[in-house]
């Protein structure tokens, strides 16, 4: 299988270029660049022969069956559209698009052209997010009444000095699709409505610092979404409450617990901490401690391939990364009207 890739910047260079060159069946055969430059250096860098500053031409000279959109969150929707219209299957990084109309068109294009389209949301590739979804599939909570997440990080100029993160959406549109997504994935009820409250905490710089989403189930439950640029650290935290228990998940320490109507003692909790503490320093000295959920990209880009080998579904598809599409959306929009949005209205 042969690959283009497009946009050589962090998320291509630490994780889609070199995953790519571990999986035997498939060639980088391109990349792309717009600041030309870059697609060189990068093209030296991991060996691949061809470069160009300009996909279009990238994708009518090198003969590729895959193009993986690695370029800023607002250039997306064109990319897969042209991709698509030439046939190519396409693995895009989240968030799909930042525009919910772009979106809609995206997903039309790959339906009419009959290509694949996959969108990494490697979170959810993380070993306890899969044990946690396990035990929400296999209903063990009951049915789910509310979850609680919180998804923040530094602002990130650390990972990238890219500038074009700092736009209206800041932290909603950069780490925020990550945890909506988990939330949405973790319920099995549709997402209704959607309202919010934050914005720029930073005083002037207009994009949102910080965040909290709700939203309403089509069931009635509920669930909150806590998104920030204003930490100082990391945190990625779900907490689940079913009608027939609760599930507590702490994605950084690679912790999670689930208790079903039991009052813990203090005997109980101390104990816990014990183990956690434990199982966590040997994660370090194992060197297995989480190193960030773009560690994760493997598994997300490697179930892709997988799927276009055998023509089967994407782990996560186009559909599903619509709805987190539309979710922000339906936020940007509550925190300009101070309402709640509907999402069928939006959708
Ligand atoms: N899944 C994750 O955990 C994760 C982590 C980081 C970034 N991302 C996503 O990956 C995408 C890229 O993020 P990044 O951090 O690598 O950004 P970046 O700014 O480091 O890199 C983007 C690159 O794309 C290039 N570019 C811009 N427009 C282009 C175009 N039209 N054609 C070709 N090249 C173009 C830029 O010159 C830049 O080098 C974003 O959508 C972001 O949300 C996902």
């Amino acid at each position: 299988m042969k690959i283009c890739v497009i946009g050589c910047g962090a998320v291509a260079r630490r994780m889609h270029i070199p995953v790519f060159q571990t999986i035997p069946e498939v060639e980088i055969v391109s990349v792309v660049d717009s600041y030309e430059q870059l697609a060189k250096d990068v093209a030296k860098e991991f060996g691949i022969n061809r470069y160009y500053a300009d996909y279009k031409k990238a994708l009518s000279e090198t003969d590729a069956d895959i193009v993986s959109v690695c370029t800023p969150s607002f250039t997306h929707a064109d990319i897969i559209l042209y991709a698509a219209k030439l046939g190519k299957h396409i693995l895009a990084e989240k968030p799909l698009t930042l525009d919910l109309e772009e979106g809609k068109r995206v997903l039309e294009a790959v339906k009419d052209r009959g290509v694949q389209l996959g969108v990494v949301f490697n979170y959810r590739s993380v070993d306890v997010a899969q044990q946690v979804h396990a035990v929400l599939q296999q209903k063990k909570l009951g049915r789910i009444v509310s979850m609680i997440g919180v998804a923040h990080t530094p602002c990130p100029s650390s990972w990238t000095s890219g500038r074009w993160l700092y736009h209206e959406g800041g932290a909603l549109d950069d780490f925020g699709p990550h945890l909506i997504d988990m939330l949405l994935w973790s319920n099995p009820s549709v997402v209704e409505s959607v309202s919010a409250q934050g914005g720029d905490f930073t005083g002037g710089f207009n994009f949102i610092s910080h965040i909290q989403v709700s939203m309403q189930f089509k069931d009635t439950s509920l669930a909150l979404a806590d998104i920030s640029w204003l930490n100082d650290s990391f945190l990625f935290n779900l907490d689940i409450h079913g009608t027939a228990g609760r599930i507590v998940c702490d994605i950084r320490n690679g912790r999670w617990y689930k208790t079903h109507g039991q009052v813990l003692s203090p005997l109980t909790e101390m104990n816990r901490t014990f183990r956690d503490a434990t199982k966590m320093i040997a994660s370090v000295a194992s060197g297995k401690y989480f190193r960030g959920g773009i560690t994760y990209h493997s598994r997300s880009i490697a179930g892709f391939i997988d799927a276009v080998k055998t023509n089967s579904r994407p782990p996560i598809t186009g559909a599903e990364a619509l709805m987190v599409t539309a979710v922000s959306t339906a936020a940007k929009q509550s925190l300009k009207t101070h309402k709640t949005v509907y999402i069928d209205e939006l959708i």
